[in-house]
């Protein structure tokens, strides 16, 4: 038996780093995966990998931030497989950059993808979660919780991330239904690989977001996302779970 048979998961991120090992995770807890993501080339193999393991997952190509393709992977895991039970807002991008660079192109996309994309998938979830007392986990970060030099526009949407997730929890107070984050600090994943920072930089200033850890591996951001998703986490709501080995408790 595993504690998520029966049940259906809708992760967006699915492709890469932490969505991969959610959705891999989840899978191997009895889950049927839904994988929605606009890397069809990682989508493809992730899956691959869950369907040899003796694991379901149905793949989805599309962007997060146009509602339309948020809706339509809703409608795929429920027309496919008859319900949703859980939400994994995964997706997301970063980049570095000071303040004067910031084009008004960027920040749209900043937006886009980490707020509008959690929004959106949230919005056409919610009544399919509520119908089968389920749970929305969005994944912030630790630049959510804390002022970040250089990543100025990033640190904003996480930190919307964070206040839409608590907004979120009491607007559906009284609904059966969970909704939390987690907020990872720095993960060994393609998007921290290919992060690359600015010329002219005062290190002094991106000290207190450096911390003292080596970075995660994806799965141990997978193993906390899918403890806060299951029943085991019954009384989670509003929660931002911090995955950061220390990095914002000083
Ligand atoms: N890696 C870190 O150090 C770190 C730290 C804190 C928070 N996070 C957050 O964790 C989440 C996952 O990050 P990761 O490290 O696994 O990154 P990743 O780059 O490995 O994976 C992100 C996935 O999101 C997908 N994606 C991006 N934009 C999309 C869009 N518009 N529509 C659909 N899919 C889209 C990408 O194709 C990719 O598969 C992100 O929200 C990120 O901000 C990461």
């Amino acid at each position: 038996m595993g504690r998520f048979d029966g049940r259906v998961a809708l992760i967006t991120g699915a492709a890469s780093g932490i969505g991969r090992a959610t959705a891999i995770r989840m899978a191997a807890d009895g889950a049927t995966i839904v994988g929605f993501d606009r890397d069809t080339d990682g989508l493809t193999s992730v899956a691959a990998e869950i369907t040899k393991a003796g694991c379901a997952m149905t793949t989805v190509a599309g962007d997060v931030s146009i509602r339309a393709d948020c809706i339509a992977a809703v409608d795929v895991a429920v027309s496919i497989h008859g319900r949703l039970d859980i939400l994994a807002n995964v997706a997301g991008v970063t980049w570095a950059e000071h303040v004067a660079d910031i084009t008004e192109t960027g920040w749209r996309q900043m937006m886009d993808v980490n707020v509008s994309g959690t929004l959106w998938c949230a919005q056409a979830a919610l009544p399919h979660l509520i119908e089968h007392h389920g749970n929305i986990i969005n994944i912030a970060s630790n630049a959510g919780l804390m002022g970040q030099a250089y990543t100025v526009a990033y640190s904003t949407a996480k930190g919307a991330v964070v206040n839409m997730t608590r907004a979120l929890a009491m607007e559906y107070a009284k609904q059966p239904v969970r909704i939390n984050a987690v907020a990872p600090g720095g993960v060994d994943s393609p998007m921290s690989r290919d992060f690359t920072m600015p010329d002219n930089l005062d290190h002094t200033l991106m000290q207190p977001y450096i911390g003292f850890r080596p970075m995660a591996d994806p799965t141990e951001l997978a193993n906390v996302i899918a403890f806060v998703a299951s029943d085991e986490a019954s009384r989670m709501h509003g929660a931002i779970v911090s995955v950061d080995g220390g990095l914002t408790a000083g």
